[in-house]
This record gives C-alpha cells, structure tokens and sequence, in this order.
C-alpha cells in the first residue's frame, strides 16, 4: 500500500465526502469567497437536469471579482502580470492598478464605439500579449460573452468558429511571432470571414475588427469602416468604469473544443459557479494564493490558459506570468527556468510535450540546475498523460519539496477533476497515475453496460451527477448535442471521453481517449477535421487519419488516402499536397507525421473504418483480425504501403498501455 505522506488523509477524505454528500452546502460556503453584487438564494438548480445551474439568483461581474476588488482593497500596486517575452526581448510588468485602467479603456471602446452590450459575443484572435487578457476582461466587465480562437489556428479552423459564434467584433492583432517565422494575422481573419460568408453568415465579411499593431514590420492593411486600430480606439473613447452585473449562469465564455467529428464544439462556462470553484482550487491544488506568482506555460487559446493564465491567478489576487516563448529554443532549454528563477515563481503550468522537449536537450538536468529553483513548490502537469520517464526525469532534478503534480482536466471540465493537491493534502507521487478526484468530482469508472470496474480493471472514465460549479453549462447553441455527446451513453452520469482505471490504493491513471480525438502536443484535434480536409482535394476518393505515438508530441496523426481512380502515379505529388493541406487549413499544429497512399481501407461491413485496427499496425502492434471486417486481405495491403512509409515499426510505449479507440 502506498504510504501517505502526510498524516492529515482525514482531511482530504472529509473533505471529499463531505463535497460528494452534501454539494450544496460544501459550494455555498466556498461561494463566500466570491464577491456578489447580489446574494444567491438558491444554491444549485436542477430542474433542467443535466443542465445545471449554480447559484441561479446571484448576480456578480468576474472582471471586478478579478481586478477590481484587489485595487478597492489597497493591493492596487501588487504584479497582476508580468509579461516574458523571449520573442521581443521584453519584459514587463502590469500592476493592478494599471490593468484595470487598461480593462476600463478597452470596455469603454467595446461599448461606446462599437456598441457591444451584454450577451454580445467578442471572438479574440490573438498572440499570447498582455491585451489579448485585457480583452478577456474587458468583455467579462461588460457582460459580453468571449471566445478565444488560438492564434495558431488557419483560416479555415477560424471560419468554422466564426461561422458558429456569430461575433458582434472580432479582436486581433497584426502579428503572431513564432521562432524564426511571423504569421500575419489580418489576412487569416480576412480569409476566414470570407470563408463564413461563402458558407452562409451573412454580412461575416463585414464584421468589425479591432487590431492590436504590434509592428515588427507586418503592415496593417485596416479597411475603412470596418477596421479599426486598437491605439486610436483606446485614445478616442472615454473609459467604462462601472460594471455590469450579471446573474451567475451568464456565459463567460465559450470555447471551441474538438470532438469526433470534424464541427467544433463550443464549450459554454458560466461566471459565478467557475469563479466560485477556480478560486477554491488555485488553493488546493496550485498553492497560489495572494502576490504568489504562477507561470502557465500554455496559451489563452487553451482551457488552461482561460483558467490559469487569465482569471485563476486574478481571482486570488496572484500574479501571472505570460511567457510569450517555446520550452526550447527561445533562446535554450533552461527557458522555463530561468523565467522560474527571474520572477519567482511558486506554481508552474505544463504540458508534457514541452517537458519531454527539455528533457531531449538535457537529459541530465545541467542547464536546469543552474537555476535557483527554490522558489517552485509545484509544478502542474496536463494535457495528456505524462509518461513515467519524464515524471521521474523532473523529480530527480527538483527540490524534493517540489509537487510533481500530473494532473487531468478537459476543456469541458474547466478546473482540475483528478489531481495531487498542495494545500488539502500532499499524496505521494506515483508516476503515470494523476492521483485523486479533487472535492466536487464524482469519479466513477464504468463498463459499457454502466457497471462500475473494479481496481485496475480499465474503463470509460465517468463524473456522477451532478457536476460541480465550473463545469460546462452546456454546448454553445446546441443542447442536444450537449446531452447526446456527454449524457446518453451512461444516464446519470458525464462520460469524458478517456478510458483509465482506479488502482488498490485509490489512485486514477487516465490513459488516453476513447474517441477519435488526437491529443497532439497537448492539442486536442478531431480526426473527422482532418479528414475533412483532405477529402476536399481534388484527387483523394476518401481517407482515414489515425493517431500514432511520437516521442515528444505523445500523438501525431497518419493520414491514410484512397486515390480517385487513375491518379495512382501521382501518389507523391498528392502526399505532398495533403501534407501542405492540412497545415494551411488548421493550421501548423495538426501536421501530419505521414501520408501513406493506399489502394484500399479496411472496412466493417457497415462500412465504419476500422481505425483501431489500423492504428496497431501503423505502430506493429499485435491485433486480432476484427470479425465484422469486410475484406480481410485489405490489412496486408494497408501493412505494406504503410511499410513503404517507414510505418509499422515498434514504438517504445512508455506513455502507456493503449486505450481501446473506436474502431
Ligand atoms: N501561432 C502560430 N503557429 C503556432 C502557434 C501559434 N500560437 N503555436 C504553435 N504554432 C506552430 C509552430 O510554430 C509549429 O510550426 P512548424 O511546424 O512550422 O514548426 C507548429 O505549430 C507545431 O507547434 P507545437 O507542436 O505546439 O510545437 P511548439 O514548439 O510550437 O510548442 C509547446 C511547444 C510545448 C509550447 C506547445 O506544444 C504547447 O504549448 N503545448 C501545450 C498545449 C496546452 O497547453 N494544452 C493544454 C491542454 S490541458
Ligand atoms: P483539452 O480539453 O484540450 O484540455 O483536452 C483534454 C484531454 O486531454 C482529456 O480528455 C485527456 O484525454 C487529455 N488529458 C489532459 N490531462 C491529462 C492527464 N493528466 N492525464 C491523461 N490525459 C490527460
């Protein structure tokens, strides 16, 4: 039995309990962190189950609950931001104060020249720059509802979102800076809003646009009446001061996620049940709490970046670092601790992508332990699950009262489900596990047939209704598709998408997702979207993409194309192409590891491609020959083309045992 560190379990246990039995009571006292305009009456309402509503009847601004209540309260002049640059060589600090001057000009210019009132929805394409949170809070201080695009998203990635938001005003800027490459942003919106015209948002094109010119020498091309620079807006409106209030289940937010099909998933949060819930986990999970500082090395374009980069270190009143940079290369891979060590950090973000990056470069730790790491306490972990190696590889290299904390959360979620915790209890650490269900999780491991699993038996992992504050209210637009995706499979409970099982000792370990999601470096990129858009070419009969491990990235996906007839000699010409494709229209993120031409794709009778089967092979994986396969001699065919690509070579699965994927 694993030893508990510390002699307080009862607390967490308690704690856990008491957040599982007695919901309500646990949420309205944590609720009392939170400023209201106007008190809750109700705690939890569930007459629209499984749409919940937290704290109906409360009203507060997340904004003032954010900056606000920090500058009213004498902390005016603490760090709010501390903006690191790699790519600028700039470094600069934000305090309280001066952010929210900054949040009441901006909202003044969304209300006063471009008319934006509550319930508007502002889309934010934009770098990791101090006024892409800005505009965050600018639209949170007017009731206006955001939805951040990544800037490293294309034009065609983009348009679906527009096309689905519907924004009253888009916020960009001139440029995004990557190592070595500048991405012109305006021409993206451009070609993106055309996109959404063609395919029937009328008047898309026409859509304001505020930009952020950053120079660097991309010119800013503004269209009259249509585009506006943010420096001339900020200087001819007057500031918006007050606040709009607004009742709890007002969206916050909406932001897009992928699921198994190509069409993006807006994911819909609430204000006062994610404030209430961030709040309390910064402090139990993160340890950060007020003037501590907390590096989130990820991107607003995130869930992580919402929680972690923007409105979680706010709320308590923390200082967050926006690190415009990559792990290596910007300008080394000492980058993330020197930007440790520089503004003191308490609590760190991270991707295991980008730890197995720095890993590569210094296996043994050197440029890391040139570092004063003293100040990190915690460093968080997620995006996928990390792999055993690269947990111990940043253990043995830490202080030993340094938290490696790999810990699992979704965009659906919007806070921590299963983590190790700094403040309610410190677990021992047991690699490739995330530990326990934090307090409001109700983690249960099922069967199909919705039984639960026993220890170690593997399963769908599932969250018992109801779910705590902060979890999505529902799918932007669409609740059906919220019920049908989430609910219906196992009644009475959230199914998340990732099969995983619950050790002897109560530890979870997730092991990867159940659906055709693939998780590329920390980036969740449906297979259906790729697919889309290499059947879009000229040349391609129909295609299936299938993810594959990759050393650093976890998964890269393999496209697999059937040629139309006749084309077969072109087959490389049009690999190329594919390849090009794709990055041009989602964007560099998504590149594919291969293409690999096939003659044919193996199929169930009921014509489903068989994407699990494949996925073994492509990775030389023993596999049983699906019994509903139509034509068995396809697999030898597929096996020897994907050959030919360098494919079906054994790969080192120290990420993990592989879950069992649609097939
Ligand atoms: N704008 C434009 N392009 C971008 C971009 C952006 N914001 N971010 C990445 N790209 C491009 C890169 O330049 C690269 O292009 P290339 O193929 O031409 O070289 C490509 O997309 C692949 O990027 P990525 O795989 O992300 O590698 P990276 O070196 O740029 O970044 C990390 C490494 C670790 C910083 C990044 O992968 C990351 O932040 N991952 C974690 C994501 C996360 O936080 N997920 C949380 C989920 S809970
Ligand atoms: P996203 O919604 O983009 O944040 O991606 C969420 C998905 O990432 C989850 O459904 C998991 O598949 C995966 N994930 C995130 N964190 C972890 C983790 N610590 N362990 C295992 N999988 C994770």
């Amino acid at each position: 039995m694993i030893r508990l560190l510390s002699r307080r379990f009862s607390e967490y246990l308690s704690m856990y309990r008491n957040s599982i039995e007695n919901p309500e009571q646990f949420w309205s006292s944590a609720a009392k962190e939170i400023v209201w305009d106007k008190p809750f009456t109700t705690i939890l309402d569930k007459s629209q189950e499984p749409l919940y509503s937290w704290f109906p009847d409360g009203k507060l601004n997340m904004c003032y609950n954010c900056v606000d209540r920090h500058v009213e309260s004498g902390s005016g002049k603490d760090w709010a931001f501390i903006y690191d640059s790699p790519m600028t060589n700039k470094i600069v600090h934000y305090t309280y104060k001066e952010l929210l001057e900054e949040v009441q000009k901006l909202a003044g210019v969304l209300t006063f020249r471009h008319g934006v009132r509550k319930g508007d929805v502002v889309l934010i394409y934009m770098p990791l720059i101090p006024e892409a949170i800005v505009a965050m809070l600018a639209c949170a201080r007017i009731g206006a509802v955001h939805t951040v695009v990544f800037g490293g998203f294309a034009s065609k990635e983009l348009a679906n979102r527009v096309v689905d938001s519907k924004p009253k005003l888009i916020i960009t800027a001139n440029v995004g800076l990557e190592p070595g490459k500048k991405i012109p942003y305006l021409p993206i919106v451009n070609e993106a809003t055309q996109i959404a015209e063609k395919r029937g948002l009328q008047g898309a094109d026409s859509i304001e646009r505020l930009v952020f010119d950053r120079g660097f020498g991309v010119p800013v091309d503004l269209k009259l009446h249509r585009d506006y620079d943010y420096y001339e807006e900020m200087v001819m409106s007057r500031p918006f001061s007050s606040i709009v209030s607004v009742g709890s289940s007002h969206p916050l937010y909406f932001l897009h996620t992928s699921g198994t099909t190509g069409a993006p998933k807006g994911v819909l949060r609430d204000t006062g049940g994610y404030a209430v819930a961030l709040k309390k986990v910064m402090d139990w999970v993160y340890g950060v709490g007020k003037r501590d500082v907390f590096f989130s090395a990820s991107d607003i374009g995130w869930v992580v970046g919402h929680s972690c980069i923007t409105y979680g270190p706010l709320l308590v009143g923390g200082t967050s670092v926006i690190y415009e940079g990559k792990p290596v290369g910007t300008p080394d891979s000492g980058a993330w601790w020197r930007v440790i060590q520089q503004h003191n950090v308490k609590s760190i973000f991270v991707a295991p992508t980008g730890l197995r990056a720095i890993k590569r470069e210094d296996p043994l730790g050197k440029l890391m332990k040139s570092f004063d790491l003293s100040c990190l306490k915690h460093v968080g972990i997620a995006g996928e699950r990390c792999d055993p190696d690269t947990v111990n590889w940043l253990t043995n290299n830490l202080k030993p009262d340094t938290l490696v904390n790999d810990h699992w959360w979704q965009t659906e979620s919007g806070w921590p489900m299963i983590s190790n915790f700094m403040r309610i209890e410190k677990f021992e650490v047991k690699p490739g596990s995330a530990t326990k269900p934090v307090p409001g999780w109700n983690i249960k491991i099922l069967r199909e047939n919705g039984e639960e699993c026993n220890s170690q038996e593997s399963g769908v992992v599932c969250v018992k209704l109801p779910t705590p504050p902060g979890f999505m209210l529902t799918l932007w637009n669409n609740d059906e598709g919220f019920k049908e995706k989430y609910m219906k499979d196992f009644p009475g409970y959230y199914m998340a998408g990732d099969e995983g099982f619950c050790d002897e000792d109560g530890y979870f370990h997730i092991m990867g997702r159940t659906d055709d999601v693939i998780n590329v470096a920390g980036h969740r990129i449906s297979s259906g979207l790729i697919e889309e858009v290499i059947s879009y070419h000229e040349d391609v009969a129909e295609c299936a993409v299938i993810a594959v491990y990759e050393k650093i990235k976890g998964e890269m996906p393999v496209a697999l194309v059937v040629l139309k007839e006749g084309h077969d000699v072109l087959s490389k010409h049009v690999e190329q192409e594919v390849f090009q494709k794709v990055r041009q229209d989602i964007g560099n993120i998504a590149t594919l590891k291969k293409c690999v031409t096939v003659k044919r794709l193996p199929k169930t009778r009921s014509g489903k491609v068989l994407r699990g089967t494949l996925r073994k092979i492509a990775q030389a994986q023993e596999f049983e020959v699906p019994s509903t396969i139509d034509d068995p001699v396809i697999l030898d065919e597929v096996k020897d083309s994907m050959k030919e690509c360098g494919l079906c070579v054994p790969v080192d699965l120290e990420f993990g045992s592989e879950p069992s994927r649609t097939n």
